[in-house]
Parts: structure tokens; sequence; C-alpha cells
């Protein structure tokens, strides 16, 4: 840093503790709507109607996983917001390994996985009236213990909590606060540095690196070898040949 730059202040948590709700990104964004200032953490016991990423669900029962979403304000132009979701997933992935004693894996772009299956997950929404700054709503689902039920079907050989990874599984508020401290410094890192000084570190924490992944966007199918992420976080598929191609949406399917 040189001396003429400035920190960014840390951001202070006010946190909120809901019973059952419907999403807490709702809430988050409604509140964002009225105006509400970034560091509003919303956080429920349970969700009814908790959402995924690509329009799928979120199991949300109580006692079983940790449901919250942030308030954020980013001072940034709006094009370098997509990134905050993989700078939220590092975050993430660095708290559990202090919380859980486990080392967490990414899977680009934001899933944090336990071994080889997900144990939680990063969702993004934007909301741009209400304040000077749009706000971006991170809503973070973890899975504490699995639920008794199992996890829906289609998710089940995929999916794990941090028990029966064999976590240490402290009490849900220690691992809150653990991740929130987690998130404060890295997204002060981003505010004041973006995420170029960001991408090795979540580059170390991927498990997709040399990988070879298949990709679906749109109509057209994509299938390479995963080098790493760009300053952007675009991930970066070689298609052979030395044809890179970068890649800013869509879902990894394994090959
Ligand atoms: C994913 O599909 O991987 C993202 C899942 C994000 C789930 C969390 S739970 C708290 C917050 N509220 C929601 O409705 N979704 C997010």
């Amino acid at each position: 840093m040189t001396p003429t730059e400035i920190r960014a202040p840390a951001i202070s948590w006010r946190i909120e503790n809901l019973g059952e709700v419907s999403s807490t990104s709702d809430i988050a964004l409604e509140r964002a709507r009225l105006g509400e200032p970034e560091g509003l953490v919303i956080r429920a016991e349970s969700q009814t109607k908790g959402r995924g990423r690509l329009g799928r669900s979120w199991l949300s029962p109580p006692g079983y996983g940790l449901y919250f979403s942030t308030l954020l304000r980013p001072p940034l132009p709006g094009d370098q917001l997509a990134v905050l979701s993989l700078v939220c997933a590092l975050a993430i992935a660095e708290g559990l390994e202090e919380t859980g004693g486990i080392p967490a894996r990414l899977k680009w772009p934001n899933d944090i996985r336990l071994g080889e299956k997900k144990v939680g997950g990063i969702l993004l929404d934007f909301e741009s009236s209400g304040a000077a700054k749009p706000a971006v709503i991170v809503g973070f689902g973890l899975n504490l213990k699995s639920p008794p039920d199992g996890y829906p079907d289609e998710f089940a050989s995929r999916t794990t909590s941090m028990e029966a990874a064999g976590c240490r599984l402290p009490q849900s508020e220690e691992i809150l606060h653990t991740l929130l401290n987690r998130l404060r410094l890295r997204y002060q890192d981003f505010i004041e540095s973006g995420f170029k000084p960001l991408r090795e570190r979540w580059e170390s924490h991927s498990d997709g690196i040399g990988r070879r992944f298949s990709f679906s966007i749109a109509d057209a199918p994509l299938e390479g070898i995963m080098r790493g992420i760009d300053e952007a976080g675009r991930l970066i598929l070689d298609t052979g040949e030395g044809n890179l191609h970068s890649v800013d949406t869509g879902e990894i399917i394994e090959s």
C-alpha cells in the first residue's frame, strides 16, 4: 500500500436473529429497498422458501443448517460486483477451516466443499433502488448436520454436512461469528485492492484446477481442462490446441 492509499473502514455487522422466515435474502433485499446501510445480517433458524443458484431451492430445516444473508454496498462499479461471490466463497472456506478444522475446497464459482461433496453455497442478489450505492445481498447456506431424511435425491450423492464430513461442530453462533470475521477481512481486501491479490488464494483453495470439465452454456456444450481463474473471476477452460475460453456463467459438470 502506498502512503496516499486509504484503508477502507472495516464493516461492522448488525445481526438480526429470526425464527422461521421465507428467505433471509428476500428479507435483506426488502430492507435494501428501504435504504438500509451496509452491514445488516439477517440470520434465520429455518426458511420455507430458501433459494439456491440457478433457480433451485435450498433445503433449510431448523437445526440442520446455518442460513444468513448480508447486505453490502460496495463502492465499486457494477461490472466488478459479480466477482464478489468468489471473494465471499473464499472467506467462507477459510472460516470453515478455522472453525471446523478440515480443509474446505472451492468449486467454481462459489460452491464450498468438504472432500468431494458440497457443504455450502452462496447466492448473490442485486438491488439498485433505495440508496446512492447499489446493494448486493450475499446469502449463505451451510449444512451443519445432515437431516434425518437426507438431501433431495438429485443432490444426495453430491451433498454433505460439516458433521458428516467429520468436522468439529461448534455452536452455530460461534461458526457465524468466525465466518463473519473472515468475511469482513476479505471484503475489506477486495474493496481496497480488487480481486487480483485474492485470485491466488482462491485458486489455492480450488479442487478443480487441472481437472476436465464440461459446461452447458446456452445450447453449446464446452469441454476442457480448468487452468484457473482470471482477474475477473472467470474460469479459464483449455479446450485443446491452445484454445483458452473464459467462462463467466453456468455450472461445471464433472466428466
Ligand atoms: C447455492 O445454490 O449454492 C446457493 C445457496 C444459498 C442458500 C442461502 S441460505 C440463506 C440465503 N437465503 C436464501 O434464500 N438463500 C441463501
